[in-house]
């Protein structure tokens, strides 16, 4: 699920618009295996009229058979037809999308006017030393608790969960295999396109984001050490021990 804070944003905009609406529109762009989406539903049922794409035929197809009654569409945003939303959301998608500029002048195209983009993204091109040592330290003591098994891990991810290499080399090597665009990018194509309507907002709390890639256990072990490492990761923000590794981007289009 996205951030805690990215829910309230999504939740507040999502309650404001249904006491006007009867739906609110809401297009999902690069939605995966359809995880967040089956939430949203889940959670406003028929107050939301929600479309999910995915260009990734496999994955829409498995988020087709979780939950049929979402629209899940196999294409990408450049090809998605014509309508209008309230509500773009991006949870971590837009750094994957081909031509940066043209995917937020599409997502722009498809808003209705007042409606919003919600972009949740990573931002591990900014980690300095003290945030990536802050990171695996913890990664490699519940690797070595067993509670983390890199075993079966796929590059990059295994190098990145791999005690015996250093936390700055593996955290470089990772960050140079990345074939997606950096976030400065990501926020200099929504400002481009979304002007003074654009707000950043710094400190996403996403370290955690890690422990399940790394195969942390859903069990009520490896829930409740998920609970403690996002409650330590909130600390090092707040006290500035660490870098935001999440930002997220809320841009409306002018009335
Ligand atoms: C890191 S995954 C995030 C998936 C999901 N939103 C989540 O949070 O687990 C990025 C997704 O963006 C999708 N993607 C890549 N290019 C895209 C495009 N041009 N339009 C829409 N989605 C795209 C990928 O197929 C992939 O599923």
């Amino acid at each position: 699920m996205s951030s805690k804070r990215t829910s309230l944003i999504l939740q507040d905009f999502i309650d404001s618009r249904i006491k006007t609406n009867d739906q609110v529109r809401i297009l999902e762009v690069g939605c995966g295996t359809g995880e967040f989406a089956h939430l949203l539903k889940a959670h406003y049922q028929d107050k939301i009229d929600l479309t999910a794409i995915d260009p990734s035929e496999s994955s829409v197809t498995a988020a087709k058979i979780k939950t049929p009654h979402i629209n899940f569409h196999p294409q990408g945003v450049l090809d998605c037809p014509d309508a209008t939303y309230d509500m773009i959301i991006c949870t971590k998608s837009l750094h994957h999308c081909g031509d940066l500029q043209k995917t937020v002048q599409r997502v722009y195209d498809l808003l209705a006017k007042g409606g919003i983009l919600l972009a949740e993204e990573l931002q591990p091109d900014r980690l300095d030393s003290a945030s990536i040592i802050w990171l695996f330290d913890r990664v490699d003591l519940l690797t070595a608790a067993k509670q983390l098994n890199a075993e079966g891990l796929r590059p990059p991810h295994s190098t990145l969960a791999d005690p015996t290499i250093p936390a700055e080399q593996r955290w470089n090597a990772f960050l140079q295999k990345r074939s997606c665009h950096p976030s400065s990018a990501v926020k200099a194509a929504v400002k481009a396109v979304f002007g003074a309507n654009t707000e950043i907002r710094e400190n996403t709390a996403f370290m955690h984001y890690y422990l399940p890639k790394f195969r942390l256990q859903d069990t009520e072990v490896g829930r409740s050490i998920l609970k403690e490492f996002m409650k330590q990761e909130a600390r090092a923000l707040g006290n500035n021990t660490i870098v935001s590794l999440g930002f997220s981007i809320v841009a409306s289009k002018s009335i």
